[in-house]
């Protein structure tokens, strides 16, 4: 059965579209059928992270109007063939609010994939509620600063109103030295956002470098992150995963 998550804060710059990548392809590395859809309608930064922006000539708005067959409009990943990236449209108004809810019930329908990730954009508005209402499960992204976790908070309540109440919460960009200096931690975050862990990402530079060069983070030798993002997919797969040490390389 097709397990359909919405990767969903508040804010912008928590790490939506880096931990939808991570994941995405830490799911495929584990034999998952797995599709990365790119809500952030207008800035499309999925397909760039990824580094297929260059083959994503159709996007969820053509697959939704069934221009072309969504296998056609997703580009697979070179390096994660399991894993295929449906592009954003520029806008909305030739396909409506709609078209994820008609995608992804298609993709339920013909048990096209085992997981979709939708990678939601900032903000709490119209293509939010449109991503919202198209998943079946939430992952909450919070950074542990007070300013992101009130966000997290109002993001769970939100997505609980669009009908999605299996929601887990990724607290991302940690850093241990932070904390020390009484800044929220993760129990915290736990706590603010009312949201059950399902992991934590460390802070982990790798990150930004692996998004700017269009290359998955997972190919990064020992990156923290993508060690973080295996165990989270582990997790979604039922698998049991270690949690990381804080600090620790
Ligand atoms: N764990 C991390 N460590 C370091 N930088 C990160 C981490 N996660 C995300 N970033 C960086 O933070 C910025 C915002 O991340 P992004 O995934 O684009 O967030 P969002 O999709 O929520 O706007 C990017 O520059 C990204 O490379
Ligand atoms: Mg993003």
């Amino acid at each position: 059965m097709t397990q359909t998550i919405v990767v969903a804060s508040g804010k912008g710059g928590t790490g939506k579209t880096s931990i939808t990548a991570g994941v995405g392809c830490a799911l495929a590395e584990l034999g998952r059928r797995c599709l990365l859809i790119d809500a952030d309608v207008g800035m499309q930064s999925l397909d760039m992270a990824l580094g297929v922006h260059n083959y994503a000539a159709f996007d969820f708005s053509d697959a939704a109007r069934g221009n072309i067959a969504l296998a056609d409009a997703a580009v697979p990943l070179a390096d994660f063939p399991q894993a295929s990236v449906l592009a954003a449209p520029p806008d909305l108004e030739e396909v409506g609010t709609n078209a994820l809810r008609t995608i992804t019930h298609n993709i339920r329908e013909m048990d096209l994939y085992d997981f979709v990730l939708i990678d939601a954009p900032a903000g709490l508005g119209e293509v939010f509620r449109m991503a919202a209402c198209a998943a079946d499960a939430g992952v909450i992204v919070a950074t542990a600063d007070p300013i992101c976790l009130r966000g997290a908070e109002r993001t769970a309540q939100e997505l609980m109103s669009c009908g999605v109440a299996n929601l887990r919460l990724v607290v991302n960009r940690v850093r241990p030295g932070l904390m020390d200096r009484g800044l929220p931690n993760i129990d915290d975050a736990i706590d603010s956002s009312g949201v059950q862990l399902l992991g934590y990402v460390p802070e982990d530079e790798s990150v930004i470098v692996s998004a700017a060069y269009g290359v998955p983070s997972l190919l990064t030798p020992r990156s923290r992150a993508a060690r973080a993002y295996r165990n989270i997919a582990k997790r979604l797969v039922g698998e049991q995963a270690p949690v990381l040490k804080l600090g620790r390389r």
